[in-house]
């Protein structure tokens, strides 16, 4: 059973259908709290049964040659994500810009960094509707790794970049782009370790810029054809109840972050 419907429905409408001996693929976010989503994935083991949630991106074949890149050490060690995720609307009326937006973010962070985050920061304002519309979320990861990511309800244009940072190299992926959506450069700094923290000598490497091919093929499609083999040969999606509750508590965090005006929320 596909369940695409508002996030405030999830949890019922997967509950019954586990319930009724389904498989489910469910939209993100996974659910309105990881208390709900814990319990779908009791039942879901419980009874033998699949739950996907619909982490659309780690589909994409701009995700995955990423994820090919850090895994082959090609970035190198890595500094840093940053997304920009904005547009005009839509507005939702259950959820605000942070449950709306960033759990895409937070599912690609997931599956790229492959580690949870150690605390979490979040800001941002309601501007209309008490919503908030406008979320500024930074995450710190193990090994000095941080993501920072812009969600925004209120852009004039849509923009969907991403800068990703490593020692090695370093990439911007721009979404919108049909060509040439990741270029990678080989930019970087070297630290001089033998100086002194006064007389700190900085490098500046600036080599070339390339962009690598990507395969041509459908995110959702490619998903659903997973979902059936996972289905049909007992594999764990990457994309499982335990992925969706990962993004869930992140943004627990960051809500919790967000009333407290940008408080440190550690993990
Ligand atoms: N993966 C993605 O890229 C992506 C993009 C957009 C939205 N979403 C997610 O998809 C879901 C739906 O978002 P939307 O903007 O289409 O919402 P929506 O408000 O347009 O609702 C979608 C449908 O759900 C139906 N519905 C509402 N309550 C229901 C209920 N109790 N039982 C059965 N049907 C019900 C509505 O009639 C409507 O047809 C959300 O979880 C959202 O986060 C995912």
């Amino acid at each position: 059973m596909a369940v695409i419907t508002p996030v405030w429905t999830h949890f019922d409408l997967a509950k019954s259908a586990l319930l009724s001996g389904k498989h489910v693929f469910i939209e993100k976010p996974f659910t309105a709290t990881s208390q709900q989503a814990e319990e779908l994935i009791e039942i879901a083991e419980k009874n033998g049964l699949t739950i996907m949630v619909d982490h659309t991106f780690l589909f994409t074949p701009a995700v995955r040659k990423i994820r090919e890149m850090i895994d082959q050490q090609e970035l190198g060690q890595l500094y840093y994500y940053d997304s920009t995720r904005m547009n005009l609307g839509l507005f939702q009326r259950d959820v605000n810009v942070l449950w709306d937006l960033a759990p895409h973010d937070l599912a690609i962070v997931d599956y790229l960094i492959g580690a949870e985050p150690e605390a979490i920061v979040a800001t941002g304002t309601p501007h209309l509707n008490g919503l908030t519309d406008v979320a500024y979320l930074t995450m710190y990861f193990p090994d000095k790794v941080i993501a920072h990511i812009n969600v925004n309800w209120l852009s004039p244009v849509k923009i969907r970049t991403t800068v990703i940072g490593g020692d090695k190299k370093m990439l911007v992926w721009n979404d919108l782009e049909s060509d040439e959506k990741i270029k990678v450069y080989d930019r970087g700094v070297h630290v001089d370790t033998q100086q002194d923290e006064y007389n700190l000598r900085v490098n500046y490497r600036s080599g070339d810029m390339w962009s690598p091919k990507l395969e041509v093929r459908k995110a959702l499609k490619t998903e659903l054809t997973y979902f059936v083999e996972c289905i049909q040969n007992s594999i764990r999606p990457i994309n499982d109840g335990y992925a969706g509750l990962r993004v869930v508590r992140m943004l627990e965090a960051a809500e919790e972050s967000l009333k407290n005006k940008g408080e440190t929320v550690y993990a």
